[in-house]
């Protein structure tokens, strides 16, 4: 199995990259984030107990979302490979998804992380919360809380994997297409 980390701070383009990816390389999509505001939409309880956390652009709280990804791997047995999206985010979950993934006898591959000034992810947040209807984009100083949260408990899950030798960094700033085929130059020798 292929299982990609693509890691890097809020509007680091994750997303955006996560859509090519899995349709290149048939990985099934794994976002906590789109998890949550999934949940959100339907009005579950914990979508609801999410949303107070989401609101003020911090994490939520470890057993959530590690529950979240132990049904989704759960859901999807026959799968080639998963790309991980907006998780792991602290070493907790980095800890809990290796647990996971020895239990289906595989691993993380490789952790691809986008490099990002923090301005140019402020700009891309605005922008898109003028559209997008995510209420912890129309906000800067959430915007900015979220980049807070990153620096003091996400950053930290890049020298769990460091350890590994499993880190790589790839420029997060160009075009979409450009950024796209530095993550392809890494991910095509590991597949
Ligand atoms: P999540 O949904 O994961 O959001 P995020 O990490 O804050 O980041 P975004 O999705 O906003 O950015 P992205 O890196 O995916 O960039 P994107 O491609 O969208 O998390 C939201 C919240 O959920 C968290 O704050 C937390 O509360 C909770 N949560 C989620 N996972 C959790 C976990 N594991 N543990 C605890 N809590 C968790 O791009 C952003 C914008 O930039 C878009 O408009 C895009 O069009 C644009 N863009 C993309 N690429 C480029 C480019 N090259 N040039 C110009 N613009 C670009």
């Amino acid at each position: 199995m292929f299982n990609l980390i693509l890691f890097g701070p809020p509007g680091s383009g994750k997303g955006t990259q996560s859509e090519k990816l899995i349709a290149s390389y048939g990985l099934i999509h794994l976002s906590t984030g789109d998890l949550l505001r999934n949940e959100i939409a339907r009005q579950t309880p914990l979508g609801l107990e999410a949303k107070n956390f989401m609101d003020k652009g911090r994490l939520v709280p470890d057993e959530v979302v590690i529950g979240m990804i132990s049904s989704a791997l759960d859901n999807n047995p026959n799968a080639k490979g998963f790309l991980f999206d907006g998780f792991p985010r602290t070493a907790a979950q980095a800890e809990a998804l290796d647990k996971l993934l020895t239990l289906k006898q595989t691993s993380i591959t490789v952790m691809l992380a986008l490099e990002v000034g923090e301005e140019e992810l402020v700009q891309r947040l605005l922008k898109r919360g003028k559209t997008s209807g995510r209420s912890d984009d129309t906000n800067e100083a959430i915007i900015r809380e979220r980049i807070v949260e990153y620096h003091n408990k996400t950053a930290a899950v890049a020298d769990y994997y460091l350890k590994f030798n499993k880190v790589v960094m790839v420029k997060g700033e160009g075009s979409v297409d450009e950024i796209f085929a530095g993550l392809c130059k890494e991910i095509d020798p590991r597949v």
